[in-house]
């Protein structure tokens, strides 16, 4: 069993229950949760934390936002799935609503990341068929190395991690895999007639944060126009402010054929994701071609338009820009020969840690959870660290005060 110095019977006990009955798909930090405001939570027996995860950036607008928890509570108790063999009151207005925020014609409403990421795949190659002309089964669609965007069958077809592959095939074709952060090798891929879409992450969150050089994502953008190539972003981890803007794209003033949302959409209350475009591409996907169960259930719809408010109405955007442009600044300020790097944007950041201990990333986080900050490594010897947008320039610096004093575990 996972002990930690001071984890108490109670943590011991759930920890073990989800051991004994829960499949060991995740390498979870040893402390057990029950409780969420803003940028905390606490554990069992009344620890808090900062948390420095977010969910994977799924609770962008802080642990249980009273808006959307409202918003949850008002539509739960009014209806909360039709299926989509029935119109209901909200998905049209949530339909009206994300279209004109993000500027698309048309949404399609999924639930999780990866079954947006799945539709974008569909859409993309139905309109490789029907418009572009590409014949039918040769379409291609080009990918990064270190991508992640999620654990299907046909997208983990397309990943170059060892650990979301092994042993899963056969995979799906129609993927060509490039270098990320590499114009030239795009602008190479892109030759081949039968190229019919591009599916990048604006910045690689679960390859540790790798963010692309300035003017990457526009060039790329303007390369795939050139050849009547799709440019897809899954913004579902760097999208919804957590970048600094309301989409990472927005950066470099791109707009993608096909934009894929998740995760902040819902504010970390419920699976909720959205794949946008406008109609020569959306309306080659006819009734009964494509859809699921919950995708667009009034429930969803509710959360989604109040949890966006929210990130517009509280300027989360700037705040993530101002506190993330802070959290860089007082990070390197701090003298340890344990950080290799710090990178990123708004408050999607790493920390590269450099030791000869490859678990020191591992017991940098223990550390870290001792002293009341919950962030998680990931790839070895990168740790995230994206707290809830709401985060305030006082809690900055009491969190690089945590992080600063944890670094002396691995002296
Ligand atoms: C960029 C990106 N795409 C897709 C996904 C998959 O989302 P989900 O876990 O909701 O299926 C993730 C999840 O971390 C992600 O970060």
């Amino acid at each position: 069993m996972i002990q930690t110095s001071n984890s108490s019977d109670l943590t011991q006990q759930y920890i073990a229950l989800e051991h004994r009955y829960g499949a060991h798909n995740y390498h979870p930090l040893p402390v057990v949760l029950n409780r969420g405001e803003g940028v905390y939570v606490w554990d069992v027996d009344g620890k808090k934390y900062y948390d420095f995860l977010s969910g994977y950036s799924a609770v962008n607008q802080g642990h249980c936002h009273p808006r959307i928890i409202n918003a949850l509570v008002r539509q739960a108790q009014q209806l909360t799935l039709t299926s989509r063999a029935f119109y209901s009151e909200p998905l049209g207005e949530y339909e009206k609503f994300i279209t004109t925020l993000f500027g698309y014609d048309k949404v399609l409403p999924m639930n999780t990341g990866v079954e947006a990421v799945e539709t974008a795949i569909k859409l993309c190659r139905r309109w490789a068929y029907d418009v572009k002309g590409i014949p039918p089964g040769m379409a291609k669609i080009i990918v990064c190395d270190g991508n992640f965007h999620g654990r299907t069958t046909t997208v983990v077809s397309f990943s170059t991690d060892e650990a979301s592959t092994k042993h899963f095939g056969p995979f799906t074709p129609g993927f060509e895999i490039i270098a990320y952060d590499d114009i030239d090798t795009l602008a190479e891929a892109l030759n081949d007639e039968y190229v019919a879409g591009f599916l990048v992450e604006p910045i690689q969150g679960e390859a540790g944060v790798r963010v692309p050089h300035e003017g990457y994502l526009a060039k790329a953008k303007s390369l795939c126009e050139e050849k009547n190539v799709l440019f897809i972003a899954d913004e579902i981890q760097t999208g919804l402010a957590r970048t600094g803007k309301m989409l990472c794209c927005d950066h470099e003033e791109v707009k993608p054929d096909i934009l894929i949302l998740g995760k902040a959409l819902s504010g970390g209350t419920m699976p909720v994701s959205a794949v946008l475009a406008d109609d020569d591409i959306m309306l080659t996907i006819s009734p009964g071609e494509h859809g699921s169960t919950y995708g667009g259930n009034p429930l969803a719809c509710s959360i989604a338009i109040a949890s966006l408010k929210v990130l517009t109405d509280e300027n989360m955007a700037a705040n993530a820009e101002d506190m993330g442009t802070l959290l860089r600044k007082e990070l390197k300020k701090i003298h340890s020969p344990h950080i290799d790097l710090i990178r990123g944007k708004g408050l999607l950041n790493a920390i590269v840690i450099k030791h000869s201990n490859k678990e020191a990333a591992w017991q940098l986080c223990l550390q870290l959870m001792e002293n009341g900050l919950l962030a998680k490594p990931t790839h070895g010897d990168k740790i995230r660290l994206a707290p809830p947008l709401v985060i305030t320039a006082g809690q900055i610096m009491e969190c690089v005060g945590i992080i600063e004093k944890s670094l002396k575990v691995l002296d």
